[in-house]
């Protein structure tokens, strides 16, 4: 049987994402912001920041997959919901749940990028680095943790365990 053991609780998910918000509310103050979850991993992350910020704001998603059902990056991204909004000369915040190699997001900011964005940044929920194949940089980073694999709150190993509202670290 898979093994759950909690990493982070409710309280200090809550706490990390209202600080996350703030900055991001006074960093785009009286600018045109675009949000772009990356599906389907940062819906909970999402729908948590969006309603924690205190500024206008625009929200898309992007879909994006590149495991199948196993626990590690094929880097081999396909785009299975494009972006609906126009992009052009606008402020746009990537949202993804986890950076772990870097390949997704590095793909994805030079695709965002490709339709004349002012600015591209990008904020995640969690920065798995000692995996990372790409060197990449986010700007908005909630917790960064150590190896493994992590589900719960929008993460999943297969389609499962996206509902938990926790992250816990998987010990298949
Ligand atoms: P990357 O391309 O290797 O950076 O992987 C990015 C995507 O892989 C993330 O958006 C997640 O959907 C998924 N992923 C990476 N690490 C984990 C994990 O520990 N748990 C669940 N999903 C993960
Ligand atoms: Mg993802």
């Amino acid at each position: 049987m898979p093994e759950l053991i909690p990493v982070l609780t409710k309280d200090a998910i809550a706490r990390k994402v209202s600080d996350i918000a703030h900055k991001i509310s006074s960093d785009y103050k009286d600018r045109e912001l675009i949000i772009i979850g990356v599906l389907k991993g940062s819906f909970i992350f999402v729908s948590d920041l969006v309603r924690q910020l205190t500024i206008p704001v625009k929200i898309d998603f992007i879909s994006a997959s590149s495991y199948g059902s196993s626990t590690s990056s094929s880097g081999n991204i396909r785009l299975t919901k494009e972006i609906d909004m126009d992009l052009k000369d606008k402020d746009v915040l990537i949202v993804d749940d986890i950076i772990d190699t870097g390949l997704t997001l590095a793909y994805l900011v030079d695709y965002v990028k490709s339709f004349g964005p002012k600015t591209v940044k990008v904020c995640i929920f969690l920065d798995k680095n000692e995996r990372r194949k790409v060197e990449f940089h986010a700007d908005y980073v909630c917790y960064v943790v150590p190896k493994g694999f992590l589900v719960g709150y929008g993460l999943d190993c297969a389609e499962n365990y996206r509902n938990l509202p926790e992250i816990y670290h998987l010990k298949l």
